[in-house]
């Protein structure tokens, strides 16, 4: 496997009138290379800011960040948003979509800025529209969606760039109990062919179907568990990393 994310002491924190809040404090993680990792942890420890740290949406207060070997940190804002476009798929809990753009138009957005002709964007966005099971969907406006095929539309949109990283958050958290598990056997599909996947989540059953779980607590690394070989969590299997 090769390294693919390295944080050093990564802190972030916002100031709110006089107040000082650490949302992330002091976080040291490697990711490798297809790895399939959740975030857990309770509201307010820090996940949706780690994840916009990793997104590139956000930069840290402190620390290091180095993805695909280059320190973020000295990136313009014009090599940071190629970045974001080019290594980076993110999907959110309320997907996110153009209301007023077909299915294959939010697909192919992405494409626009990377100066990809019209004739290659459409093959491209219908290739991984079929991807997602949605090949007959692809003329629906949002609106004419069902929720799970609303995020399917966005983990298209994700791929379409073929980023280095699918980063999810809380991307189930808008969907029934079935067609979360829908999506998540998607993702389990992309991380098998390779994907890199990183999901937030609160539930139990959505982080089981990944190999990593770091549990964050008041923008801290609580536990870091690795879940690779194993289906059920024991407490003797937790490991601690530093
Ligand atoms: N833009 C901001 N300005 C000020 N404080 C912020 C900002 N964004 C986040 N915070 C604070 O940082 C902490 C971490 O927030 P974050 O959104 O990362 O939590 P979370 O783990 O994603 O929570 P949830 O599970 O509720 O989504 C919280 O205390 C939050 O109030
Ligand atoms: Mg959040």
């Amino acid at each position: 496997m090769t390294e693919l994310i390295r944080l050093h002491d990564i802190g972030k924190q916002y100031q709110m009138g006089g107040e000082i809040i650490a949302a992330l404090d002091g976080i040291n993680l490697t990711i490798q290379r297809n790895e399939y990792m959740a975030f857990i942890g309770s509201s307010g420890s820090g996940k949706s800011t780690m994840m916009n740290i990793l997104g590139c949406l956000d930069t840290p207060s402190r620390g290091s960040y180095s993805l695909n070997g280059r320190n973020v940190a000295s990136m313009s804002q014009a090599e940071l948003a190629q970045t974001r476009n080019r290594e980076i798929g993110f999907i959110f809990q309320s997907f996110n979509l153009l209301p007023r753009a077909t299915a294959l138009q939010n697909v192919m957005q992405p494409l626009i800025y990377r100066g990809i002709r019209p004739a290659e964007r459409e093959r491209r966005a219908r290739q991984v529209l079929a991807r997602v099971g949605l090949e007959n969907r692809v003329d629906h406006l949002p609106n004419q969606l069902s929720g799970g095929q609303r995020q399917r539309v966005a983990i298209a949109r994700a791929l379409c760039g073929e980023p280095s990283i699918l980063l999810a958050d809380e991307p189930t958290g808008n969907l029934d109990s079935t067609t979360a598990a829908d999506i998540m056997s998607l993702f389990d599909t992309l991380h098998s062919e390779g994907q890199t996947i990183i999901v937030v989540t609160h539930e139990p059953d959505i982080a089981n179907h990944c190999q990593r779980t770091v549990r964050l607590s008041d923008g801290r690394v609580l536990t870091d568990t690795n879940t690779a070989s194993t289906t059920a969590l024991s407490p003797t299997e937790e490991i601690v990393r530093g």
